[in-house]
């Protein structure tokens, strides 16, 4: 894949960054196929590959090719508090065959629609320790609590929570209210962080983002798939750019308001658009999980 590197931030720890992903990623998709091919008598990891319609944050601009995915959530309420954590839902787990191979998959029906971790298999995600379907069975310092990330764009997060702490409810109560001097005030409250990731490398790190909008609040109203996968008007998406893998913002760079996507989430790497009020329908081809021992 020909990247254009006059397009990249000139930030040498990111474009190392991005540049390895990419690689990464193009051959893995080509790697792990042959492997999960050979390996797949002694695994029931592996797979999980192929066409896959999700729901994603719409794409609106620039060169990405698609939205990225919506990751359902739910509100564990915290005893003696009046508050909950914010975690991202992960799909039931189950073995299934497939093309005479007995695999475990992460898939469960919500709204009448399929959500299954094969939505986040792109980008090298595929390749991550949280994205197989038993993962927090297997390893139990993994979990589905969304954690906030040290050094975020976000000054907010920065001054008010540390890295690795678990996201409240509370922390987001000036939802209707709250701005940065980036694009319109008051219509959401992003956080970054991460999800089924704990003591894992950066490079291993699910890297998410949250959202609380009343916007999201009163689409969910009409909306059997919105009302089951948001709760107060929050939700969530993997913050991967489908386009080479960024890490994109909503309200987190101020450069966004030249390409009109100071209200939107904005890639600066090359000025994809997405828009997290409107999630969408569509689909992709999922890369497979590397079969494991
Ligand atoms: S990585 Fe190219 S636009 Fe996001």
């Amino acid at each position: 894949m020909p990247v254009d590197e006059d397009k990249y931030p000139v930030e040498s720890d990111r474009r190392r960054f991005v540049k390895g992903v990419v690689g990464g990623a193009s051959l893995a998709g080509i790697a792990t196929a042959g492997a999960a091919a050979v390996n797949s008598t002694t695994s029931s990891s592996g797979g999980g590959g192929g066409s896959v319609t999700f729901r994603a944050i719409e794409n609106t601009d620039g060169p990405a090719p698609r939205g990225m995915p919506q990751i359902p959530i739910e509100l564990e309420e915290i005893p003696g508090e009046d508050d909950a954590y914010i975690k991202g839902r992960w799909p039931e787990v189950s073995e299934v065959e497939e093309q005479g191979k007995t695999i475990k998959v992460a898939r469960e029906d919500i709204a009448g629609e399929t959500y299954s971790s094969e939505w986040f298999q792109y980008c090298g995600v595929q390749t991550y320790p949280g994205v197989y379907p038993d993962a927090t069975e297997e390893n139990s310092d993994l979990t589905n609590y969304f954690r906030y990330n040290g050094n975020s764009k976000f000054t907010w997060q920065n001054e008010e929570v540390s890295g690795g702490q678990k996201m409240k409810l509370s922390h987001f109560s000036d939802y209707e209210t709250w701005g940065n001097g980036i694009g319109t005030a008051g219509i959401g409250k992003p956080a970054s962080g991460s999800w089924r990731s704990e003591g894992l490398e950066p490079s291993e790190t699910m890297a998410i983002e949250v959202i609380r909008s009343s916007r999201i609040e009163e689409a969910a109203q009409d909306n059997e798939w919105l009302a089951q996968t948001t709760d107060s008007g929050v939700m969530a998406h993997l913050n991967k750019c489908t386009h080479f893998c960024c890490v994109p913002a909503f309200k987190g760079q101020a450069g966004a308001e030249s390409f009109g996507a100071a209200d939107a989430v904005y890639c600066q790497c090359h000025q994809s658009v997405y828009d997290p009020f409107n999630i969408i329908s569509t689909n992709f081809v999922a890369l497979p999980r590397p079969a494991r021992d």
